[in-house]
């Protein structure tokens, strides 16, 4: 068997799970609007489960409807006996699939919202919390008779938990929950019981701990713990060492190892920039510091590293959070040693995008996670012929559900190489996760049988000869037009073209520097790319420096800028226009003024447009057509991938039944 210590089975608590690998609690917002379990969310955690991990931890669940919900809404609660028939269910959906239930129960204290819970959130001092994820206010410091409620409702939670069959219960102890507030000298500035000194600060999990034991009798006791805030003068591995012990001598059976709280966010859900099973170390610490079993999340990728964390001793399971909702199968196809078969999270943060919006959990890479109830694509294009133009992560998705479908397809790509614009996403510094999504889909279009035509530019004449039964555009986009006083004769070009390799630039110096024009996310990361590689580099924006890469995913952002800042071979200038580009330097406009500044070459990131050159020319051929990406709207990848999705479902509908009903 392909990575023996992963499938080795592991006692933890009262509980032998078949294998290693746990599903990391992730709020799905797959619930119904009264915090009750749907049958969206049995269907997605069944799959999960199907996929052979072996314990599946439900997302933080509110131990206490009156001030417990996070600033998230809805979110699933055990707070009343009403809900427990739905979490039985659950649990059975889990079990019957062969892994192991445990649920997470967390009370959200200030990291709620008055908006959410009808009331000022609570917290064991008034101190607010202003992170750039949420900005609260000033919370109501919680009195004796709060704090006694609030451990009952804790060990209510986990009572009607193990009555709906599970078999372990998990407290958010971590990313800034109520229990962490208590631990967190940042936030807990008691002076009394509760509070003052390391001592009193254990007092309020170790309570919720008893009680909930008390409440649970032989069932697993798992704890959740930021081992660290990752913030000045907040907790540290060391207190962390400290704290595991405690918790395990009044009744944790093993600790999960996470760190952060909402003000240090990015290493909760860590951006793509951070390197896979980097919380390694501190699993390992903890896990001698308590002698009980721990479980380390945070990017664990691919089987052999989790295998080899096994095997070095850091940690005794793998939690697997965003990589199950790219690849559920990950766990089986690790079994197999399929391992190059797996679908491979990036860390994009799509998915934190996603429910961050308060919409359901959903991955850039796979469009059904979420949507599990869903039929699977089917054949229904059987002995049909499908074009797809374009062959960026959407086209080339499209491609492969379309041959899934049935259909003979072929994939036209007027480049030379596949990929698009996944390629000019993954090459900017930081950003290599990127190419493990290309790679897989690479190797997804080897093993299939589309026909592959790059170098190839489609035409209206082109389709109108072919016929195809369906197409699907996926041209992606055109830099937007841009009106200068003069073009001369600098080099210019499209920044993605320098990511893609197709120009070679000048030699640059300080006074003569490679001139980026638009501060957004291509901008911005052409910037530290042609850093990287010895240019000095110009980088100019519209916009104030405080919105450079805003639509970036914020937490990559937010390294983005620091990096930026850093280099010193990048300069800004931000409130800047280009007026014109003339002989061998450019006008620059700010305010009033206008500057003549010497460049070696000009890079254009001023924005792109949805490329509908071919959809326009297409007019009256008459082929089922549907445009997808950044040819309808220029997105991220995740919208590319979910229209592909879309448009294969479409298609099926106006290929079988163009009229839904009779009527
Ligand atoms: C969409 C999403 C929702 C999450 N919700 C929770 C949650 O409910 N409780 C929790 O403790 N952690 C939550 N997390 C953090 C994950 O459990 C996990 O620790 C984190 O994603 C890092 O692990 P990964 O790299 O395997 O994804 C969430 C993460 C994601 C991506
Ligand atoms: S959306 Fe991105 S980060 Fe989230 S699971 Fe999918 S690939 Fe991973």
């Amino acid at each position: 068997m392909a990575y023996p210590r992963l499938f080795d089975p592991i006692r933890i608590g009262s509980m032998t799970l078949k294998n290693r690998i746990v599903m990391a609690p992730m709020e799905s917002h797959l619930g119904n609007a009264d915090g009750s379990v749907s049958a969206e969310m049995i269907a997605y955690y069944r799959e999960r489960a199907l996929g052979g991990t072996g314990l599946i931890v439900i997302e933080f669940t509110c131990v206490d409807g009156h001030d417990g919900f996070s600033s998230m809404a809805p979110q699933l609660r055990l707070d009343n006996d009403r809900y427990r028939s739905g979490h039985g269910k659950l649990v059975a959906a889990i079990r019957s699939a062969g892994a192991h239930a445990c649920v997470q129960i967390s009370h959200a204290g200030r990291q709620s919202r008055e908006s959410v819970i009808g009331r000022t959130p609570v917290a064991p001092s008034p101190v607010p919390l202003k992170s750039f994820f949420l900005n609260t206010g000033t919370p109501r410091e919680l009195e004796e008779e709060d704090i006694r409620r609030i451990i009952a409702s804790y060990a209510n939670a986990a009572r009607l938990a193990v009555s709906a069959g599970y078999d372990a219960v998990m407290l958010h102890g971590a990313h800034g929950y109520l229990l962490q507030q208590f631990l967190s000298p940042l936030v807990n500035r008691r002076d009394d019981q509760w509070g003052g000194d390391f001592e009193r600060r254990m007092r309020f999990p170790i309570e919720v701990v008893k009680a909930v034991k008390a409440a649970i009798g032989d069932r697993t006791l798992l704890y959740r713990l930021s081992v660290s805030d990752f913030l000045d003068g907040g907790l540290t591995v060391e207190d962390g060492e400290k704290i595991a012990p405690r918790l395990c001598e009044a009744g944790v059976d093993g600790i999960d190892i996470s760190c952060g709280s909402l003000d240090s966010v990015d290493v909760i859900v860590e951006p793509m920039s951070i390197a896979e099973g980097w919380r390694l170390p501190m699993a390992r610490r903890i896990r001698a510091a308590t002698g009980k079993p721990v479980i380390c999340a945070g990017v664990m990728r691919w089987p052999d590293k989790a295998e080899q964390a096994i095997v070095d001793g850091d940690t005794d399971c793998v939690s697997l959070g965003r990589a199950l909702l790219a690849d559920p199968m990950w766990p089986i196809k690790a079994r197999r040693g399929q391992a190059a078969d797996i679908r491979p999270c990036t860390s994009c943060n799509w998915c934190i995008k996603e429910t961050g919006s308060n919409r359901s959990v959903s991955c850039a890479e796979n469009p059904r996670c979420g949507h599990e109830t869903e039929p699977p694509i089917d054949g229904y294009g059987e002995g049909l012929r499908a074009t797809v133009v374009g062959a960026g992560p959407g086209g080339m998705a499209a491609a492969l559900m379309l041959e899934q479908a049935g259909f003979d397809v072929t994939l036209y790509e007027k480049r030379e190489r596949l990929g698009g614009n996944l390629i000019t996403s993954a090459t900017p510094p930081n950003k290599e996760k990127l190419f493990w999504y290309h790679e897989f889909l690479l190797r997804r279009m080897e093993r299939s049988k589309v026909t592959v035509r790059t170098g190839t530019a489609v035409d209206a004449d082109m389709v109108a000869r072919e016929r195809p039964d369906a197409l699907i555009l996926a041209g992606g986009s055109r830099p937007a037009p841009l009106e200068l006083e003069g073009y001369g004769n600098l080099p210019t070009a499209p920044a993605y073209e320098a990511l893609i390799g197709e120009i070679v630039l000048p030699p640059s110096t300080p006074d003569r520097p490679i001139l980026i024009y638009g501060g957004g996310e291509t901008g911005t990361e052409t910037a530290e790319y042609l850093a990287q590689r010895g240019h000095h580099v110009l980088l100019v924006s519209r916009s104030a420096a405080s919105l450079l890469a805003r639509n970036a995913e914020p937490l990559y952002r937010m390294h983005l800028l620091r990096r930026l800042r850093e280099n010193s071979a990048i300069r800004i200038m931000d409130r800047t226009g280009l007026a014109a580009i003339d002989g061998d330097h450019v006008l620059l406009t700010r305010e009033e003024e206008r500057i003549a500044q010497p460049a070696a070459a000009v890079l254009l990131a001023h924005g792109l447009v949805p490329d509908t050159t071919l959809s326009d020319a297409l007019g009256g051929i008459d082929v089922p057509t549907i445009r997808i990406g950044d040819a309808v709207q220029v997105a991220r990848i995740g919208e590319a991938v979910r229209d592909a999705y879309r448009a294969v479902q479409d298609l099926r509908r106006l290929i079988l039944q163009p009229e839904p009903i009779a009527c």
